[in-house]
């Protein structure tokens, strides 16, 4: 890989049945950590990695994501108007001007390698990012000492050493059967040199507790290789899948383990830490939250 991170993957078709009936009308990326929903925090991380071109795998249920990118000429009038110039910069600062969005409809729900595959004719040849919104990952931005994001600090590694990079985190074995999880030698405090991954193995077959977390720097590459991939667990075509045939290939892909807090936001328990990690960083709630928590 020699070109540097441009574009980055979200794949956003997923049904979100952990949150219905919210989600019945509301995309689960839309769904809000204080008053930004999840895909703006994806969003400014891939924007922090450097990429210009975003690219959102949907379906045809997820109208409100393109439109929450979209221009809202009425409403940006209003507030001009009005002269409500901050909430004005809120409101245009969803993309910035240099970022363009891209949608491409994932037709079936295949599996993750398949909503990823859907944007081979964007992505073309080059190396990539992948977000999942769901986990949100956060290291400083809202306040003081506001760190690099997950996808720059892995898309500085992937470049220094011309390879794939996948986040991971130690999660508890029990849970093995909810991650990819690889196996892997250290090279360092964060990185190591991946010897096997398998999706979703029961606590018993599991190789470790490593665990793949949803970030990745992947070569274009990936996509020849997951259209040779077969449905694996659960039935879906499975990143994981595809990346263990690139380090058969490559003999190289790294495991990272990013500076900052994971969240997965993907179940209620997740999204009310995240929540309550946010308003803690926030000087205007902080203290009405821990009151509260105290009276609670
Ligand atoms: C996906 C990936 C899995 C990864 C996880 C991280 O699974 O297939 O390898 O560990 O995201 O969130 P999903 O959560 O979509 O089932």
């Amino acid at each position: 890989m020699s070109k540097p991170l441009r574009k980055v993957v979200f794949p956003v078709a997923g049904l979100g049945t952990r949150f219905l009936p919210a989600t019945k009308v509301v995309a689960k990326e839309m769904l809000p950590v204080l008053d930004k929903p999840l895909i703006q925090y994806a969003v400014d991380e891939a924007v922090d990695a450097g990429a210009d071109t975003l690219i959102f795998v949907t379906n045809r249920y997820k109208h409100a994501i393109a439109d929450y990118f979209d221009k809202a000429y009425e409403l940006e009038s209003k507030l001009q108007e009005k002269g409500k110039a901050e909430l004005l910069a809120l409101v245009q600062g969803t993309l910035p001007r240099h970022v363009r969005a891209i949608f491409v409809t994932q037709p079936e729900a295949l599996g993750l390698g398949h909503a990823v595959l859907c944007a081979k004719p964007v992505v073309g040849d080059e190396p990539f990012g992948v977000i999942l919104p769901d986990d949100l990952i956060w290291n400083g931005q809202m306040g003081a000492g506001a760190g690099k994001g997950a996808l720059r600090q892995m898309a500085e590694l992937a470049d220094a050493q011309q390879a794939g990079v996948i986040a991971v985190e130690e999660v508890p074995h029990s849970d093995t059967d909810k991650y990819g999880i690889v196996d892997a030698t250290p090279v360092d405090d964060r990185s190591a040199l991946i010897r096997y991954m398998v999706e979703k193995p029961k606590p018993a077959d599991a190789p470790s507790n490593l665990a793949v977390v949803g970030r990745y720097v992947l070569p274009g590459r990936i996509f020849q290789l997951l259209e040779q991939t077969t449905p694996g667990a659960g039935g879906e075509i499975q990143l994981t899948d595809a990346i263990e045939a690139l380090l058969k290939e490559q003999g190289k892909v790294l495991a990272y383990r990013f500076e900052g807090i994971r969240f997965d936001c993907g179940n209620k328990a997740g999204l009310v830490r995240a929540t309550m990690h946010m308003a803690m960083q926030d000087p205007k709630l902080a203290p009405t939250v821990r009151a509260f928590l105290g009276q609670l």
